[in-house]
């Protein structure tokens, strides 16, 4: 990945080759050819701005993961290079949504959203709306699309992502609407404009895709295959990311822990973890998902010896019932999750452990619940994100006759949802009146005076603080456990 103004020197390098006429159409080969499409359309948005006497917004609305959030800073590198100023508003002329498809739920969000935006464009003709991300990936989400929301203009998926600026520009060009989506790709397009939400922080994907193939989950079939990031790409863009004042970075994947199976030189994630730690001036690594059943020994000696990996890890385990998680596809039981805990403690003491839960999964018994009940008990984690199983159309676990009256699920993810919580509680209490090190983030939006700030663990410290202190890494007391984070107290040295 090249610099910022590596970028944009190559974009007016491009642009004045098509002003001498010394490129007429658009190169075959990418990068280049996003270049030329993204010259074209800075000059589309330069004419719009003259014409309306005004600048012209764009809004990206990030449904999901930390994937999309990713993704999404992908796209608002593109707008931002062709010349749209940045707003929260979903009254600018263009809107894009990046979709999420993991549960119903993130899919009924969007389609309010759009009933929405239709009121916009008719009050504004010259909006451009976009939906791209996870739920494009299904056919039947497409077709609503064109049946029912005729006024969106751009439609396109996971795996042509990098494609935006060409797109767009034939949305433009023709005038009609424009879907494209691919099935799979085995294509990763490096060295397009990105804008990063954060200064001081960013994520970095090291793959893409899932094989897992869990049976309740939809992200294999809208992620398609996994695919790894060559290491020196990974490293080079880290590197980019440090001179530009990133200290802290979270290295994404489905399943981190099946980093590099799939390169032409193989390398483990543990492997490539210690050449990251390498990189000067990088303070702190992060990096989720794990899926348990890849989690090596080689992994775990790694994270305790590494001063740079934060004490973080997020160890979805999904349901404590082997039996479930054999219809689950997680291919690992309680009992190899539980002393695959055991060994993360004894290497890391400090650890925070967080987690992943489904209730509700077809067929899960009172029995079944209760050896989740138990691995919660027994694992004590710092937290964990609770789900009620959500029925997704294409997997296995859809086709089940036996899904959970809504009643009973209910019960059982607030039973979950209060033996969580107390846990937390506890968990907090083990490092009340300690001083650690913390990333400042950003102002306190609810105390006036405060700023908010990351503990190695993950957890939230908000104290007495300034603007001035954002991106910087200082010593706080955790003066006061307050469940999920702390109450503190900035230290002077
Ligand atoms: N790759 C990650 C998870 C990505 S999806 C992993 O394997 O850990 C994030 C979480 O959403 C999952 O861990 C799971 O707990 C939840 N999830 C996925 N599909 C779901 C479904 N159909 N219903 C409810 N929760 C689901
Ligand atoms: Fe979904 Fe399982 Fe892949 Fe995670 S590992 S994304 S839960 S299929
Ligand atoms: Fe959602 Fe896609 Fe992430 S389905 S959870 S945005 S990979």
């Amino acid at each position: 990945m090249n610099s910022i103004i590596e970028i944009s020197e190559r974009l007016v390098e491009i642009e004045k080759l098509i002003a001498e006429g010394r490129m007429n159409c658009a190169p075959e080969s990418e990068p280049e050819r996003q270049y030329y499409y993204m010259a074209k359309l800075r000059e589309h948005i330069e004419r719009k701005k003259q014409e309306l006497g005004r600048p012209l917004y764009a809004c990206t609305k990030t449904f999901g993961c930390q994937m999309n959030a990713r993704d999404s800073e992908k796209l608002v590198g593109i707008l931002k290079i062709i010349g749209y100023e940045e707003t929260d508003s979903e009254k600018a002329d263009f809107v894009v949504y990046n979709t999420c498809t993991v549960r119903e739920n993130a899919n009924l969000k969007v389609y309010g959203h759009l009933g929405l935006l239709s009121n916009y464009k008719k009050k504004n003709p010259d909006m451009m709306i976009a939906m791209c991300g996870c739920m494009m990936q299904e056919e039947h989400v497409v077709e609503k699309i064109k049946k029912s929301y005729r006024f969106v203009d751009l439609v396109f998926g996971t795996h042509n992502i990098y494609k935006f600026a060409e797109l767009l520009y034939n949305r433009v060009a023709k005038n009609a609407m424009i879907i494209d989506i691919w099935k799979d790709t085995n294509m990763i397009v490096e060295e397009l404009p990105l804008e990063r939400k954060f200064k001081f922080k960013s994520g970095v994907n090291i793959m893409f895709g899932c094989n897992n193939f869990c049976s309740y989950c939809i992200v294999p079939y809208v992620r398609g295959r996994e695919r790894s990031r060559e290491p020196q790409d990974i490293i080079n863009e880290i590197k980019m990311l440090v001179a530009d004042g990133v200290v802290e970075i979270m290295l994404l994947g489905q399943n981190v822990n099946s980093y590099g199976k799939n390169l032409d030189a193989p390398m483990t994630f543990a492997e490539l973890l210690k050449e990251v730690e390498k990189i000067e001036g990088l303070e702190r690594i992060r990096f989720m998902t794990s899926h348990p059943k890849d989690l090596s020994d080689e992994l775990i000696e790694v994270m305790a010896n590494s001063k740079k990996i934060c004490r973080q890890l997020h160890l979805p385990v999904q349901s404590g019932s082997s039996r479930v998680l054999k219809e689950m596809n997680r291919v690992y039981d309680k009992e190899h999750y539980l002393n695959l805990v055991d060994k993360i403690k004894k290497a890391m003491p400090d650890i925070s452990l967080t987690t992943d839960i489904i209730v509700g999964f077809p067929g899960e018994t009172e029995e079944d619940f209760l050896e989740t009940m138990d691995v919660v008990k027994k694992v004590k984690y710092d937290s964990a994100f609770t789900f009620i199983y959500s029925k997704r159309t294409g997997t296995p676990a859809a086709a089940k006759d036996n899904q959970i009256p809504e009643d009973v699920v209910k019960d059982r993810f607030d039973r979950l949802l209060a033996e969580v919580q107390k846990n937390a509680n506890e968990q907090t209490k083990r490092f009340e009146g300690q001083v650690q090190k913390v990333l400042v983030e950003e102002l306190n939006s609810q105390l006036e005076g405060y700023v908010t700030g990351r503990l190695s663990s993950g957890l939230l410290v908000h104290f007495p603080g300034d603007e001035s202190m954002i991106g910087k890494i200082v010593s706080v007391e955790l003066s006061e456990a307050k469940g999920f984070y702390y109450l503190g107290q900035l230290c002077k040295s």
